[in-house]
């Protein structure tokens, strides 16, 4: 392997890898020679995925928390460094969806989104800093969206929650660059996971979507495991606080 690409040694923590995009980070990140650390809230899940990478020749482990509970979290991110020696790469990709016209939003709704998707990114963040501020060296990646970006209808909190992530990537890197670690924030497009499942039940909006797309396509899970390792590896080295969009170029369309 080109060793500009090669995480081979390096530790890597992907939150809610269960599954979806996550998932694809974490398989990519292995295939380049992490050890990858998968997440999730159920073990169980985790067990079965753990497995199906070392059934491929990879590194593989788990770490159960949820990620709204931040002590859970931090035991579990001291866990990783104290099993594993090191922290290398965080990626903080766990996150939920929540789409409601504006006057059915509640207090609750708003929580439970910035929580899961903003919250814990933060609190992540500043757990997986410390072991790579003594390392000297670290990679943290944000999984933000286009949605943070520009405008769509009803996604009010969701929406605020990826933009705050660009905005908390940028502050990071400008704070821990002189401990050589970078910040970088995903921005994804549409993506067929599990949380875009009720939309892509809608054939005529599907295909309006696709219409925009200027690759005409959806993107699967495997479509950022490329921009992970980039991020991730001595490749993408001199890149920080930057918000990256993946997103089949539909974010340049008019
Ligand atoms: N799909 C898209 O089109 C798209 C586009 C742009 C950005 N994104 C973002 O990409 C990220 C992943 O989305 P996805 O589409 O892959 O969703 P997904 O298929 O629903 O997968 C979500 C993952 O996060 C885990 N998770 C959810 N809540 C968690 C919690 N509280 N604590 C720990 N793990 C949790 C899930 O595992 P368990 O349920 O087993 O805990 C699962 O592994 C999200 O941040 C999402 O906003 C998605």
């Amino acid at each position: 392997m080109n060793p500009l690409f090669s995480l081979t040694g390096q530790v890597a923590l992907v939150t809610g890898s269960s599954r979806g995009l996550g998932w694809g980070m974490a398989e990519g990140l292995a295939q380049a020679g992490a050890t990858v650390l998968l997440n999730g809230r159920d073990p169980a899940t985790l067990a079965e995925r753990v497995a199906e990478l070392r059934a491929q020749g990879l590194t593989a482990d788990s770490v159960a928390f949820d990620v709204t509970d931040t002590a859970a979290m931090q035991a579990g991110i001291a866990d990783v460094v104290a099993r594993h020696g090191r922290l290398d790469v965080l990626v903080a990709n766990a996150g939920t969806h929540g789409a409601l016209p504006l006057p059915e939003w509640t207090v609750a709704d708003w929580d439970r989104v910035m929580d899961t998707n903003l919250k814990s990114c933060f609190f992540a963040a500043q757990a997986a800093a410390a072991p790579m501020v003594r390392q000297k060296s670290g990679r943290i990646i944000f999984m933000g969206s286009l949605t943070g970006l520009r405008g769509r209808p009803t996604i009010h909190g969701y929406a605020a929650s990826k933009s705050g992530l660009g905005a908390i990537a940028r502050t990071l890197a400008n704070e821990l660059g002189e401990h050589n670690i970078t910040v970088n924030t995903i921005a994804g497009g549409y993506f067929e996971t599990e949380l875009s499942k009720l939309l892509r039940q809608n054939a005529d909006l599907v295909a309006r979507i696709n219409a925009r797309i200027p690759l005409r396509r959806w993107g699967s899970p495997r479509d950022l495991a490329g921009i992970a390792v980039f991020l991730a590896s001595a490749a993408g080295g001199y890149v920080t606080g930057q918000e990256i969009c993946v997103d089949g170029g539909i974010g340049t369309a008019l």
